[in-house]
């Protein structure tokens, strides 16, 4: 679909109306959808965004959200019984879950991904309007079904009037100490120009982010685990075990071929970790500590997403570590968040020429 002219204006004259804080300066708000324990949305606010309202419909989500900013506007709810008419916000970001399409034979338009999450993103930036929206994924959905879904979802998120673009960012290289590989996708209406973020190129090692890391809850090995992540040194894994006990570690897989790197993993002091998940004592992804033979707390968890020591988590253990785990690290959204507020400020001359410029490419 091509963009009208009409369209394109938005982004200069603004159908959002314009929120300016008590000295007058023009506040910058944001909608996130899928909001889990706030590390987007946090990382946003740090960036410079206000968050205006937040969607989850995860009850100890929605706790942590209230417990850490009792003032932020929280919905929790199922995000397809959101009206968004009448919301109004200059970004709109989520983390949608990945889902197939059933695609067979369909152009796979916007209302034939009816049904999924992406769907329930699509639709609030097409209602919402956003100047800019962001959305985050695994960075595996590059390669879901051979790439189609991400070709579908950049489609649908195009035919809106958006100019889309993706990247997947390693958070290892803004800051975090983790190896943590995300997808983000972002549009701009015409008129906004958007580049992701320069890397660092400084790495933050576990030592330095676990230094006077708060006392917290944790979950603990088995007696039998214990016995066998004492074997690994740190940075090792199953194979520093010997042959016996990696097999009798590892079953059935110690036979198969890949899919057990992550398997009696001990952490380094001196790299970034690894993924975390949604629980450090998952056998195919175990984190155990580099020096007590233990699974990483709840605030060393928190650390290694770049939480403030001061973000409180709601819940029990289980369901903390989740909402950690499933968090876009703080420090990875503050660095899109301020290329998001360096491209929303751009001064009025330099979007109309974009614009323009832009316009005579539709033309053309
Ligand atoms: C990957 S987590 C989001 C993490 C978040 N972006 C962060 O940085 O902390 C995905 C979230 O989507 C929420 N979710 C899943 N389905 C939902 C639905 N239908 N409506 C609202 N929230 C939903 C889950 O509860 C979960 O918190």
């Amino acid at each position: 679909m091509e963009t009208a002219f009409s369209d394109m204006l938005i982004g200069v004259g603004g159908v959002t109306p314009i929120k300016v804080d008590s000295v007058g300066k023009r506040v910058l708000t944001s909608i996130e959808l899928f909001a889990g324990a706030g590390g987007l949305a946090l990382g946003l606010e740090e960036a410079g965004l206000e968050n205006t309202l937040l969607v989850d419909n995860d009850k100890w989500s929605c706790e942590t959200l209230k417990l850490n900013r009792p003032n932020w506007n929280v919905e929790c709810e199922d995000v397809s019984k959101i009206d968004w008419k009448g919301y109004k916000a200059d970004v709109v970001s989520g983390g949608f879950p990945c889902q197939s399409f059933s695609h067979a034979g369909k152009r796979m338009g916007f209302e034939d991904t009816r049904g999924t999450l992406f769907f329930e993103f699509a639709r609030c930036v097409k209602e919402v309007r956003p100047k800019i929206f962001i959305g985050e994924n695994v960075s595996g959905l590059a390669l879901h079904d051979k790439g189609k879904t991400l070709r579908i979802m950049v489609g649908v998120l195009r035919s809106f009037g958006y100019n889309v673009q993706y990247k997947v960012l390693n958070s290892v290289d803004y800051g975090v100490p983790q190896k943590r590989k995300r997808i983000f996708i972002v549009g701009t209406l015409p008129g906004f120009a958007f580049s992701f973020p320069e890397p660092t190129g400084r790495l933050v090692t576990l030592r330095e982010a676990l230094k006077n890391v708060p006392n917290s809850p944790g979950s603990e090995y088995s007696e039998a685990r214990r016995k066998i992540l004492e074997l690994v040194p740190p940075g090792g894994s199953w194979v520093d075990l010997p042959e016996d006990l990696q097999k009798k570690h590892l079953g059935k897989s110690f036979y198969s071929g890949g899919g057990k790197r992550g398997m009696a993993r001990r952490l380094s002091w001196d790299e970034a970790s690894l993924t975390l998940t949604t629980s450090p004592g998952q056998k195919q992804t175990e984190r155990c500590h580099p020096d007590e033979t233990r699974p990483l707390t709840v605030r060393e968890y928190a650390r290694i997403q770049t939480f403030p020591d001061d973000w409180e988590f709601a819940g029990g253990v289980g369901a903390q570590y989740r909402q950690i785990g499933n968090a876009v690290p703080v420090k990875l959204a503050k660095a899109v968040g301020k290329q998001v507020v360096a491209a929303l400020q751009q001064t009025t001359e330099k979007r109309a020429s974009l614009i323009y410029a832009q316009a005579s490419e539709v033309y053309a």
